[in-house]
């Protein structure tokens, strides 16, 4: 029990199930996947195209809704809540990062950064936000607006505004999906050090093996379920049991 009692868990399913459509075209893209998001780690979830990670990413951070089982963020069971607490929840408690990196052009790389916090009427922690600026390196681009910004420097503003609020725990889908490697390296480095230097959780989806090496733990989906996890993941490694997935499926 001694783990279990010294391993926080940030986020986590129960026996989640997700069914899109109803009857012949019914899809199960959750097909009973249990899997905790131990706090103050960094977890890629990887699986062939199709076999529910983006869906078990929603799922697990309350942008969607499992048709059965439950999900958890810290203790808060997610079907507990109302509308309005999810929302909160989501506001308060989650921070994303999405492929497309969702800044808000007209506003500054410092506006898009407390954007949220700025919406939701919150200060702030204004210590915390200056840290974090030199964590993603912006602090000489801060009154530049993204189309004057690289694709790796918006990533990096789209990661420094999931963090802004100090959320329990970062969800990150494909965030390295449109970008260069070398940019999308710098992207990994900074979810990396996120989670070393201010404690905090990721979660990130991702079909790159390279990107999943970043992680201190993979876990793997296939058809909706998932088939295994790896610690201390190297490129290597993954890219053995990625393969192995398709030499059973063929
Ligand atoms: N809104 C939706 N309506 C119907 N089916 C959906 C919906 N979203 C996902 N699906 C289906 O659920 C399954 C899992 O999809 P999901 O997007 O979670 O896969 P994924 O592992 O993220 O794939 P990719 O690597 O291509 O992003 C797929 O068969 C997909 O077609
Ligand atoms: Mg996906």
């Amino acid at each position: 029990m001694t783990t279990a009692t010294t391993t926080r868990t940030a986020a986590r399913v129960v026996d989640a199930v997700k069914v899109y459509g109803v009857g012949d075209t019914a899809v199960r893209a959750l097909d009973g996947v249990s899997v905790d998001f131990p706090a103050g780690r960094f977890t890629a979830i990887m699986g062939p195209s199709g076999s529910g990670k983006s869906t078990l990413m929603h799922c697990a951070a309350g942008l969607d809704t499992l048709t059965s089982g439950a999900a958890y963020i810290g203790d808060t069971e997610l079907g507990s809540l109302d509308d309005r607490r999810l929302t909160l929840l989501r506001r308060d408690r989650v921070g994303f990062v999405f492929q497309a990196f969702n800044l808000v052009p007209t506003l500054t790389v410092a506006e898009n950064i407390t954007l949220p916090l700025d919406l939701s009427g919150a200060r702030g922690d204004r210590e915390w936000i200056d840290a974090l600026v030199d964590v993603v390196g912006l602090r000489d681009r801060l009154h530049h607006r993204p189309s004057e910004l690289s694709g790796g420097q918006q990533q990096r503003v789209a990661v420094a505004r999931a963090f802004a609020g100090r959320p329990e725990v970062v969800f990150a889908d494909e965030p390295t999906g449109n970008l260069d490697s070398r940019s999308g390296g710098e992207v990994l480095g900074l979810l990396r050090r996120a989670v070393q230097q201010t404690d905090r959780t990721v979660v990130m989806v991702t079909h790159d093996p390279v990107a999943a090496a970043h992680a201190d733990e993979v876990v793997f989906l296939a058809d909706g379920r998932l088939v295994d996890r790896m610690d201390s993941p190297t490129a290597e490694k993954v890219l053995d049991r990625l393969k192995a997935f398709e030499d059973v499926r063929s």
